[in-house]
């Protein structure tokens, strides 16, 4: 359990220099030869526009420093090889043949799904046939900490794929193609909902292949199209504070798919093909529907759909804070953080997928002095992130580490989120 008055504990990210020499070496030792190259992806937070992606609204995300990075080398035939430092001493062999979805979902071995499902879908895609690879995984992005750790390695294996199968979709690093990027992205969001059996919404691979270092990436998940919104925390001495509860949470476990689901339902009552169809405006007139639909968890959908209406709204609110043009000070910054205290408000009350970890630190920080928290991404467990002045994120830490120790939850970990570059 956390021990108050200890030191927090921050994880750190890679350089790419160094990704790239851990990766290579780990590929090198597996394998007795070179790779082509190493390619990497960013896991992410999103700083707000939770839950709307699958309902076709607007979300936020930053890519994070933190990374996966993937040695690969491509074969003459159609063999997969696989290894990553947990499983060093037994690379895991498939065959791109025989995988995909046939059976259950989630029938490849744990995280051989993202890498090897990427083929498959790059290949459903029509983007094929591919060649086999090698390939060697190295990531700091903390593994199920709410960040994203999947999405970065199907991201990485997406763009690997891309160079050394000479699919022309990714551009470079300096001069990403957004349009093919976007290809890219479909296809790792099949990888994670067919072949790893997460229903997940696509916000996540969006994020770790289309962000831009110093902004945010305001994502319409109605029709994919994104907007870079400048977002320099250093010029405005802030620093957006990530705690990783470290609180046990899956996906694949039914909650995120019974969120989802009610969604569906209630938008099909209301009669528009997604919730973001419904605008702030006619959100009252809405809910009084469902209310007096034969629904008989109407009380929930009310809920369900009150969040994400409201959720998109604050999303476009703070894109438009943010776009202004003026400093991120003075009573910009109370609404900034306003926002964001709102958004894990209703995902707390009305989208019921906080926990007690999420709740105690997102209330620790703003008591110690953050401008706004709230949990990012899925929810139940994993992440919180905190505005929070640079001179402040160690007494910010301290106190979450502090209010932990007094709930008796493990300890937390902390990251600092710099807005970063996408894959490549
Ligand atoms: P999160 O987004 O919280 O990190 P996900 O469920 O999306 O959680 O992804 C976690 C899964 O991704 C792990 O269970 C594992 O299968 C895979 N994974 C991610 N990074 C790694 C890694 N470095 N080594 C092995 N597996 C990984
Ligand atoms: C994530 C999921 C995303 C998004 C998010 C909630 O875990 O992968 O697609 O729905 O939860 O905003």
């Amino acid at each position: 359990a956390a021990v108050a008055g200890s030191e927090p504990v921050f994880s750190p990210a890679l350089s790419p220099q160094e990704g790239v020499e851990a990766a290579t070496d780990l590929f090198r030792e597996a394998f007795g030869a070179e790779p082509d190259g190493v390619w990497y992806a960013p896991g992410r937070v999103n700083v707000i526009g939770e839950h709307t992606d699958y309902n076709g609204g607007l979300a936020l995300p930053i890519a994070l420093p933190h990374r996966a990075h993937l040695a690969l080398r491509r074969r003459d035939d159609r063999t997969i090889r696989l290894v990553s430092p947990q499983t060093r001493e037994a690379i895991d062999v498939l065959d791109l043949d025989a995988i995909g979805p046939t059976g259950t979902p989630g029938e490849v071995r744990h995280w051989n799904a993202y890498v090897a499902g990427v083929a498959w879908a790059l290949e459903r895609d029509g983007l094929g046939p591919l060649r086999g690879f090698d390939a060697a995984l190295y990531s700091c992005v903390p593994l199920g900490g709410g960040l994203s750790s999947s999405a970065a390695l199907e991201c990485a294996t997406a763009v690997a794929l891309d160079d050394v199968c000479t699919l022309g979709l990714a551009g470079t690093v300096d001069t990403p193609d957004d349009a093919g990027r976007a290809r890219l992205v479909e296809a790792c969001i099949r990888a994670e909902n067919e072949m790893a059996g997460a229903p997940t919404g696509g916000m996540d691979q969006s994020a770790s292949m289309r962000c831009r270092a110093g902004h945010a990436l305001e994502l319409d998940c109605r029709d994919g199209s994104v907007v870079h919104v400048p977002f320099d925390l250093a010029a405005a001495d802030l620093t957006l504070l990530v705690i990783d509860t470290k609180a046990k949470h899956s996906l694949v476990d039914g909650q995120y798919g019974a969120r989802r689901d009610a969604c569906e339902r209630a938008a099909e009552i209301l009669g528009v093909p997604l919730l973001a169809d419904i605008e702030p405006g006619s959100l009252e007139a809405a809910l009084a529907t469902l209310r007096a639909s034969k629904a008989t968890d109407a009380e929930v959908l009310v809920a369900r759909t009150r969040h994400v209406v409201t959720e998109i709204d604050r999303t476009r609110r703070l894109v438009a804070l943010l776009q202004d043009g003026t400093p991120l000070t003075g009573e910009k910054l109370a609404q900034v953080g306003a926002l964001m205290d709102a958004s894990h408000e209703s995902l707390r009350v009305d989208y019921e997928v906080t926990c007690p970890e999420l709740d105690v630190a997102v209330q620790a920080a703003r008591a110690a002095g953050a401008h706004g928290a709230r949990m990012t991404g899925g929810g139940f467990g994993g992440s919180a992130i905190a505005l929070v002045d640079t001179a402040a994120v160690d007494a910010v830490a301290r106190a979450v580490v502090d209010a932990y120790a007094d709930h008796g939850f493990a300890a937390p970990a902390f990251l600092n989120a710099v807005p970063s570059a996408p894959a490549g």
